[in-house]
């Protein structure tokens, strides 16, 4: 499958689980909120954005994608750091120590949503003309 609709796809199975999570939280007094937001805004919100991205983005600057190996790879990172984020964020409620987990699950995030601008950077800045002699 191709990557913008990898990424369509996880989105909106997030928007599912997200949403599903919302009504849990108004029916039980489980601390689901920073996981609820964030498995909607990077999960359902960013994933659509990164999908779309990747494929109108280089579209609009009449290039091609820079690498979808870069591509690939953020898809699987953002997803692994997503779900870590999901179940380890609520360690501000509770008296385990999820804390560790929300940090390198939150560094893997990051270094996802790195690689995305460094990929669509690279993809619509035309490269440099080459001088004519
Ligand atoms: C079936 C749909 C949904 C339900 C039942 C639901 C329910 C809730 C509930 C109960 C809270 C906690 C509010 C509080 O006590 O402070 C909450 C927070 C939140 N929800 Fe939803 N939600 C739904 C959909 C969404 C969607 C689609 C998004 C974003 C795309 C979203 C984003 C958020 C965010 C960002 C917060 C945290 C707000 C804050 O920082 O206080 N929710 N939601
Ligand atoms: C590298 C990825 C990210 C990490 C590691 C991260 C981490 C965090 C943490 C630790 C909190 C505080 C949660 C708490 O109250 O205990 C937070 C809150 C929040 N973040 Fe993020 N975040 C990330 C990306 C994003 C993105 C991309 C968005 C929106 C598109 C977002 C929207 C929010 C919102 C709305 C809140 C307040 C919601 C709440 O009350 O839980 N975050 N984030």
């Amino acid at each position: 499958m191709e990557v913008p609709l990898k990424f369509a796809w996880a989105s909106l199975i997030y928007l599912m689980i997200g949403s599903t999570m919302g009504v849990v939280m108004v029916l039980t007094s489980l601390p689901l909120i920073p996981s609820h937001a964030h498995v909607l805004l990077i999960g359902f919100v960013s994933m659509m954005i990164f999908g779309v991205g990747y494929h109108l983005l280089p579209v609009f600057a009449g290039t091609d994608l820079y690498s979808l190996r870069l591509a690939e790879i953020q898809f699987w990172l953002q997803n692994i750091g997503l779900i870590g984020l999901a179940f380890t964020m609520p360690y501000r409620f509770t008296s385990n120590n999820y804390q560790l987990g929300t940090t390198i699950f939150g560094l893997v995030s990051l270094l996802a949503i790195y690689i995305f601008v460094y990929n669509v950077a690279r993809s619509i800045i035309p490269p440099k003309e080459i001088k004519k002699i």
